[in-house]
């Protein structure tokens, strides 16, 4: 299992950047990959052209109202991998989990937990595993990102991103989350970036692993709400992506 997370400042193209490298390891490695939503605004099966089910939120809500007792009187890990599975979405191409938003107070903990659960668990099938985050950084304060193998930090060309980017780096290594590579990519470019974004980067003791382009034909699905998968690897973007990823990953199609 390779285990690669996307993380950002809000709206850079974190969850976009998920569909197109999901896209690029069913193209080119393996079909046995597992798509995670972590984000509890949850929109990552949609730009892959899933409707997603269940998500792992719900299941645990579902939990506590079965407190007084679970079905069949299972125990409650039985109970959680079953439903596990049914919140499993699986297709011929990739198979998908959404971990949604737990209702309710105090409830983050659990979440948590199941994330990683769900992770050393689940993720074990796999051969690679794509996790789309939230914005910002709690996914790391939360330690739900650990023991990633790459990690891409997407940012756009602005300062503020650069930065956020950084205190997500910076946060990594204190917690030593266990994350064996960490990339910059900066995406949404138009031309050269200008001088304060690289000194940015150079502060923030990153350095730009790959610069994706402005591209119009991602913007326009997103306007018109349609799936980014189906026309994925005809991107302009894709083909950027693609060239690095090779690079990075090197491998041959399973
Ligand atoms: N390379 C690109 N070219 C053009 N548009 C892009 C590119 N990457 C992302 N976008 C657009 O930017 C917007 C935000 O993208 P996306 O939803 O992927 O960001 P996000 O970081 O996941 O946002 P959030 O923080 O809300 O989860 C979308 O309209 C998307 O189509
Ligand atoms: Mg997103």
């Amino acid at each position: 299992m390779r285990v690669l997370a996307i993380s950002g400042k809000g709206g850079t193209g974190k969850t976009t950047l998920a569909v197109l490298l999901t896209r690029w390891l069913h193209d080119e490695r393996s079909k046995s990959i597992l798509a995670v939503d972590a984000d509890p605004a949850a929109n990552l099966g949609e730009m892959l052209g899933l409707t997603p089910g269940e998500t792992v939120g719900a299941i645990r809500e579902e939990m506590r109202t079965h407190a007084a007792g679970l079905p069949g009187g299972m125990t409650k890990q039985q109970f959680l991998e079953y439903k596990i599975r049914t919140g499993l979405l699986e297709s011929p191409d990739f198979d998908f989990i959404a971990m949604g938003r737990p209702e309710g107070p105090g409830c983050y903990c659990y979440a948590n937990n199941l994330l990683r659960d769900i992770m050393d668990t689940l993720g074990k099938n796999y051969t690679y595993v794509v996790i789309d985050n939230e914005a910002g950084m709690e996914h790391i304060s939360r330690r739900t990102t650990r023991d990633v193998d790459h990690l891409f930090m997407v940012s756009n060309p602005t300062v503020t991103a650069v930065r956020t980017a950084g205190k997500i780096s910076r946060l990594a290594d204190e917690l030593a989350v266990g994350i064996k590579e960490k990339h910059l990519i900066m995406n949404r470019v138009c031309g050269p970036l200008p001088e304060q974004v690289k000194t940015a980067i150079a502060d923030a003791g990153l350095a730009e692993f790959c610069s994706i382009p402005e591209d119009d034909m991602l913007s326009s699905l997103d306007r018109t709400g349609e799936p980014i998968w189906p026309a994925a690897s005809e991107s302009m973007a894709y083909g950027v992506l693609a060239r690095v990823l090779d690079e990075l990953m090197p491998g041959r199609k399973a």
